[in-house]
């Protein structure tokens, strides 16, 4: 068991690390996944289901890990995928993220439920950054948020389409886990014996859904279930005239988030998007859906000289971000390999992070014998079981 950020090795130990600092139920909320979890393990475990062949004697002596995705230049080929409720996992919230892509020159990913405003993120990062588009039932809240992320100049719009009702995350109902946090029985002991997260969180200031909290209830100190908000608040009405009519709203790059079928994949393609995020909501949503490793290589080669093809999901090692480059993807992101971070130990827990994924990057490159990411192909990848 890790017991300070220098001990953590990997995201594993980070994940250690964050599960002993976080009260039960916000860890749950942050590990946890739908049903018997097993798209979530998919996730992960697809990745060893596939091998690297590496080339010798290249020479790779300069390594360029860059990359342009969605017309930005990201000096490394992972970023931050958007998540919910950054504040609630670290004081620092969004802000350390935020900063911490920065310092990696990689884009930040901002979530509909960000809990720091988009114009304060404007101001005060200046890395690529993409705003993450829940389409709601109120009309209001969505020209608003919109209105927001344009005045705010974001350079990417990610409109995630997986969501379309709340999964069915069992963790949370045990735990019962909702926003802001609230006292039971069965959380009481946890909060109690975590006083270093409850102290912060009643010292740092109001928890609030800064986008959202003059439009639903979970902006308020009313506890409410992330369940009930997907499923109270989100149009499950959206069809893709309804993600045209957002495209033809916004002038900046496009991207779909949530996109598994190569048939969706040449849709988004002909509806105008520049991106498609291959991605299952880190196993929170569909159980049993394929996992987005499993499904890079057919989309990459049905709509990758249209559009980019990003992986998003189960990174947990720089060699699966090789794996998901050589089969045709673009970049990669993930999310809980940056929130496990977070809680551990805020923005330099996530720098930690950041720092070990870039490093086994740039040495498995090294290893595999390229110099840049445009060298790896499908070549180089052999599946065991075809
Ligand atoms: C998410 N994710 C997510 N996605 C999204 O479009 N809007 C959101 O608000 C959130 N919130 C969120 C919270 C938490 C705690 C997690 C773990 C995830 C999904 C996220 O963007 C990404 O798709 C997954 O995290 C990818 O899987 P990994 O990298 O966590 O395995």
């Amino acid at each position: 068991m890790p017991s300070s950020l220098r001990s953590c090795r990997n995201i594993d130990d980070l994940r250690k690390l964050a599960k002993r600092r976080l009260p039960s139920p916000i860890f749950h909320y942050i590990d946890g996944a739908a049903e018997d979890e097993t798209t979530y393990r998919r996730n992960t475990a697809s990745f060893a289901d596939c091998d690297l062949v590496p080339n010798i004697l290249e020479g790779a002596e300069k390594i360029d890990m860059s990359v342009e995705v969605m017309g930005c230049k990201l000096a490394m080929p992972l970023f931050c995928a958007p998540t919910a409720l950054q504040r609630l996992f670290h004081p620092d919230g969004e802000r350390a993220v935020g900063a911490a892509a920065e310092k990696f020159g990689t884009l930040f990913g901002v979530s509909s439920l960000a809990t720091v405003s988009l114009a304060e993120i404007a101001e005060t990062i200046r890395t690529p950054k993409m705003f993450q588009f829940y389409f709601h039932k109120d009309r209001g809240l969505n020209a608003q948020l919109l209105a927001r992320a344009k005045a705010a100049q974001f350079d990417v719009l990610a409109l995630t389409v997986d969501t379309i009702v709340g999964g069915n995350r069992e963790r949370d109902f045990r735990t019962g886990f909702t926003t802001p946090p609230k006292l039971t029985p069965a959380s009481l002991f946890s909060f109690a014996t975590h006083p270093g997260w409850t102290l912060n969180f009643l010292k740092h200031g109001k928890f609030e859904l800064s986008e959202l909290k003059d439009y639903v209830p979970q902006g308020s100190d009313k506890p409410v279930s992330v369940q009930d908000y997907f499923t109270g608040m989100l149009d499950p009405t959206m069809t893709w005239r309804d993600a045209e009519d957002l495209r033809a709203q916004w002038d900046g790059a496009f991207c779909l988030k949530g996109v598994m079928s190569v048939e969706d994949a040449r849709r988004a393609a002909d509806m105008g998007a520049d991106a498609v995020m291959v991605s299952n909501h880190g196993g929170r949503q569909l159980d049993g859906a394929r996992a987005p490793f499993d499904q890079i290589a057919e989309i990459a080669d049905a709509v990758g000289d249209r559009l980019d093809v990003i992986l998003d999901g189960g990174i947990r090692r720089g060699s699966h971000v090789l794996k998901a480059l050589a089969a045709g993807a673009k970049a990669c992101s993930g999310g809980r390999l940056y929130l496990y971070a977070l809680a551990a130990a805020g923005q330099p827990g996530i720098e930690h992070a950041l720092g070990l994924l870039r490093d086994e990057v740039e040495r498995d490159m090294r290893l595999m014998g390229v110099q840049k990411v445009g060298d790896l192909h499908p070549g180089m990848l052999r599946y065991r079981s075809r």
